[in-house]
């Protein structure tokens, strides 16, 4: 879609929605918003927390800027809602949706693909006692449920005995929890845009780890473009992350989370295709970086939809 037609429509930014991770989600969308009005879109926001089907029609929206974070807004049921209606909208559809928001699902994807991940066990809500002998690999373990973001109910578990305490948490967002073996070194994210790599940041938190606080509280956590890593290593990280967007078939921008051992050995946790998208999230900077102002950047997602 040229600027030309996309100025001609009414552009839907979804934006709220009702998953634990809203208020970043709300953040994220006015900053959309805000930056489409000012480059003179016909632009509305709209939150999907109730009603979306009938604030949509009410709107009569021409295209969808999803700006979910977590839940039905990046999971594939609001882009099926979409399909449905048939609206056209930014970033991945409905099965990469799904796939990249389960990280049981998506990392079982990245094994078959090659893509390496950190060994992991999944258990189940209701053999969870019974599971614990079955992880095969030695601890710390980072304890996190399937389908959340933003670092929720996400523990890391340095001894057996505080291994129910992580796993109950874990299992109060979901009936599934991935075990993953504790990888040791870099955490690094890479930026992909419509299906090229844009380049990426190394995240260094204070705290443990990358957790909600660190993430979401200014000072927390230091942020280094480009990532302090050989040019070796960082090509193998970005390769790994534009298999890692291409195996579960995302689509717009996605921001894939790495760990990077000592040997410089990438290891894929996520894809998130719904990146942050203030000013100053992670996937924005990361674009700054590769020559695309914040209202550059949501134009080429937008302009990058494949359909309408
Ligand atoms: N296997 C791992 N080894 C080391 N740190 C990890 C591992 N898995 C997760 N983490 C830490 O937990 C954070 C959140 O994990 P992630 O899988 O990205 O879930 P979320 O969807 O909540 O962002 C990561 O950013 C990282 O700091
Ligand atoms: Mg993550």
């Amino acid at each position: 879609m040229t600027k030309k037609v996309l100025k001609k429509k009414k552009i839907g930014v979804l934006l709220g929605g009702d998953s634990s991770e809203r208020e970043v989600s709300l953040k994220s969308g006015m900053a959309v918003y805000k930056a489409l009005r000012a480059k003179k879109y016909n632009v509305v926001a709209i939150d999907a927390a109730r009603d979306l089907c009938r604030l949509l029609k009410k709107e009569r929206v021409d295209i969808a800027f999803i700006v979910l974070h977590g839940g039905h807004g990046e999971n594939g049921a609001v882009q099926g809602l979409l399909e449905v209606m048939k609206i056209p909208y930014t970033g991945s559809g409905v099965l990469a949706s799904a796939l990249a928001m389960d990280k049981e699902a998506s990392k079982k994807i990245f094994l078959y693909n090659g893509i390496p991940v950190p060994a992991f066990s999944i258990i189940r809500s209701d053999d969870a006692m019974k599971n614990k002998s079955a992880i095969r690999f030695p601890l710390p373990w980072v304890v996190k449920p399937a389908a959340e973001g933003s670092s929720v109910g996400v523990e890391i578990v340095k001894d057996e005995r505080s291994f129910s305490k992580a796993l109950k948490k874990a299992l109060s967002y979901g009936r599934r929890v991935v075990v993953e073996q504790y990888i040791k070194g870099k955490e690094v994210q890479i930026g992909i845009l419509n299906d090229k790599v844009l380049g990426g940041v190394e995240v260094r938190p204070s705290l443990e780890f990358y957790n909600y606080e660190a993430k979401y509280t200014a000072g927390l956590t230091e942020y280094i473009l480009p990532p302090q890593l050989s040019q070796k290593t960082y090509s193998k990280a970005k390769k790994a992350a534009l298999s890692a967007h291409r195996a579960l078939g995302c689509s717009g921008a996605t921001r894939v989370d790495l760990i990077i051992d000592n040997k410089g050995n990438p290891f894929v946790l996520e894809v998130n295709t719904i990146p942050g998208m203030t000013e100053t999230s992670l996937l924005p900077k990361i674009a700054q970086s590769a020559g695309y102002d914040f209202a550059g950047l949501l134009e080429e997602i937008v302009g990058g939809i494949v359909a309408g």
